[in-house]
């Protein structure tokens, strides 16, 4: 049994789907979907807002100010309102409806952005919204995901423990990359544990976090349109890219099994499975992918027929639809 009183102390750190049947392939899948907050984000909100409390930056005066593509933004809404701080997200027009409604809910203010910046990008113009904010009234607090040394943190004292502790011989983990917080709490982690994991980075097509060159991404959670502080690339051994047509096969194959899980997911699936193709073949590797969120978030895009059509095509999920057909005469 777990009772608890705040909503951020309840995790799950030992949820894996073996995916073996769903994808031909051996990979298990950890599940960070199942808190109050849906998403792996909540790990990160407890632990920046916990430090800022530490460092006496945070009072009952502050308004904390944060740049979410969604996640974030109702993690820390959680954290504010049972802490009882004022918190403003500021996201832009790819955030889903509900996602907005959620926070709103929750008492925190949203500010969306609609024009992305000169160089095309959203993120950047988020940004410098949130830079005039801090800039024009001093009790605006900026936890800034993309540089917070917490963010990893909350990924180095958790989720990589986690997976250590039920594979103990991991070969291979799958991580998306975001700001990459997950990313490098995981790869420090396993580095400084001195285990012998494979770190393989999985981003979105048109993300410039490794160098690439942008391009248009409607997928919230991974990818960026500016490279975040915390990256160091050194720690991260492969990058595979998704383009966003395969995440979307991948979500509905997925689907098709039961699971049903956010975009990332289909991005982190997608990319683990090629990088297997490619690298794994005739051999037992034991890999780890991580799953950020859920998919009812994503019922209005990622699981909507007409959006996937206008922005993928008539065929996006032909291929999968067949698959689904010859499992239904089985
Ligand atoms: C759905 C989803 N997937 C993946 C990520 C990426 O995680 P990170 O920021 O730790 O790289 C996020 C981050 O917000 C997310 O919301």
């Amino acid at each position: 049994m777990s009772i608890i009183t705040a909503p951020q102390d309840f995790h799950v750190e030992d949820l894996f789907v073996d995916l073996g049947a769903v994808l031909d392939r051996s990979l298990y899948l950890k599940c960070e979907g199942f808190n109050f907050a849906g998403s792996v984000k909540l790990k990160a909100a407890a632990e920046m807002i916990a430090a800022a409390e530490r460092s006496g930056r945070l009072t009952r005066d502050s308004v904390i100010v944060e740049s979410s593509s969604g996640n974030l933004g109702i993690a820390l809404s959680i954290i504010a309102a049972h802490k009882g701080y004022r918190f403003i997200c500021v996201t832009d027009s790819r955030c889903n409806l509900t996602t907005r409604r959620m926070m709103e809910s929750l008492g925190s203010q949203v500010h969306t952005i609609t024009e992305p910046d000169a160089d095309g990008g959203f993120l950047g113009a988020r940004i410098a919204y949130v830079r005039d904010m801090v800039a024009s009234d001093p009790n605006c607090l900026w936890l800034n995901q993309y540089a917070n040394v917490n963010n990893w943190k909350a990924h180095y004292r958790r989720t990589a423990p986690a997976i250590a502790t039920q594979f103990p011989d991991l070969d291979v983990l799958f991580v998306g990359a975001g700001t990459t917080g997950t990313l490098m709490g995981c790869a420090r982690y396993f580095r400084d544990e001195g285990l012998p994991v494979r770190i393989v980075a999985v981003d979105s097509a048109g993300s410039v976090t490794f160098g690439g060159a942008p391009g248009p991404r409607m997928i919230p959670g991974l990818g960026t349109s500016v490279r975040p502080d915390l990256l160091v690339e050194s720690l991260v051994d492969d990058v595979v890219y998704v383009q966003e047509a395969d995440t979307i096969r991948a979500c509905h194959r997925l689907a098709r099994h039961g699971f049903l899980f956010g975009g990332s997911t289909g991005t982190v699936v997608s990319g683990a499975r090629a990088w297997l193709d490619e690298n794994a073949a005739g051999r037992d590797l034991i890999s780890v992918a991580i799953s950020p969120d859920l998919g009812e978030r994503y019922l209005d895009t990622v699981y909507q027929e007409n959006w996937l059509r206008d922005i993928y095509g008539e065929d996006v999920l032909a291929a999968e639809l067949e698959n689904a057909g010859a499992r239904s005469n089985d």
